[in-house]
């Protein structure tokens, strides 16, 4: 069975070690004492080398599986890591970037860079698609979201509580993007819109199995072909979603008209 406590215990002995403020000072271990026995087979990527305290933790938690790190000013190899100069405020060097690691097929995805909400989406955006299926993609340090009239690394930000520049506001639309197979067709078509206006794009929502809102920190994990398709089908309760005309129709209409109209109109 699994043991939560033995795996927080474990993580929190080698952050401790290595004096990464991952342990030290925002306890993330008690999120990722959940997320690392889950994660697939394959290699770790993260955005942040700060003062490489979480290379040696990674390194330590998982000494078998290759690890790739990007940050500003800061580039060498080593045994299994790779640290390669990125910013990530620019989707030119992401995609510069990507040019070295898209062969990559990532078990985890962790960003602790900018921590600018427009950065993190940006990254999100490049970065998802090299995540395995159920594999973890976490943003850490979500805290800027709640931040007024600063900057962080010298990025200027004003965001704030409901703020949609803020990424906390902005994913949660991705809670209803995740339940859009009980959406009626307009619901549908005003939360893809939200998403497109946050820089989401809702075809990379589609792989979102699960969005985790912690203290501080999001996790979301990819889906597997089976969620995706668990997803998509054909709502069992349709009428129930729907109201007035549509819904009196919709309880009318043969089965067979019912599904071609869904096919015309994309809804499900
Ligand atoms: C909090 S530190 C990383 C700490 C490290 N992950 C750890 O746990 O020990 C944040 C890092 O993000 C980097 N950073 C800031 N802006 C960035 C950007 N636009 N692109 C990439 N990295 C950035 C900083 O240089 C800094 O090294």
């Amino acid at each position: 069975m699994f043991d939560y406590s033995a795996e927080f215990a474990k993580i929190a002995q080698l952050g401790e070690a290595v004096h990464t403020d991952k342990v030290t000072y925002s306890m993330y271990h008690r999120f990722y004492a959940r997320i690392l026995p889950l994660l697939p087979e394959g290699p770790i990527l993260e955005i942040g080398y700060g003062d490489g305290a979480s290379v040696k933790f990674w390194r330590q938690l998982f000494p078998e599986r290759e690890y790739f790190c990007l940050d500003l000013d800061v580039e060498y190899e080593e045994d299994l890591v790779h640290v390669i100069k990125c910013d990530q405020s620019s989707l030119d060097s992401l995609q510069s970037a990507l040019s070295r690691l898209s062969s990559k097929r990532f078990a985890l995805i962790v960003d602790d860079g900018s921590h600018h909400p427009d950065h993190q989406i940006l990254a999100f955006n490049t970065l998802f698609p090299l995540l395995k299926d159920l594999g973890s993609y976490v943003i850490e340090d979500v805290e800027t979201s709640f931040w007024r009239h600063t900057n962080v690394y010298g990025y200027p930000l004003d965001c704030g509580i409901y703020s949609r520049s803020g990424l906390i506001e902005r994913l949660k639309d991705v809670i209803d993007f995740m339940n859009r197979q009980f959406l009626p067709p307009h619901n549908l078509q005003s939360v893809s819109e939200r998403l497109l206006k946050s820089h989401l794009n809702p075809s990379l929502c589609l792989q979102i199995n699960d969005i985790s809102f912690a203290h501080n920190l999001v996790s979301i994990t990819k889906a597997d072909s089976v969620a995706v398709a668990t997803m998509s089908r054909d709502y069992r309760f349709q009428s129930n979603i729907l109201s007035g005309p549509l819904k009196k129709l919709s309880y009318y209409l043969p089965s067979t008209l019912k599904k071609s109209l869904k096919s015309i109109f994309k809804f499900r």
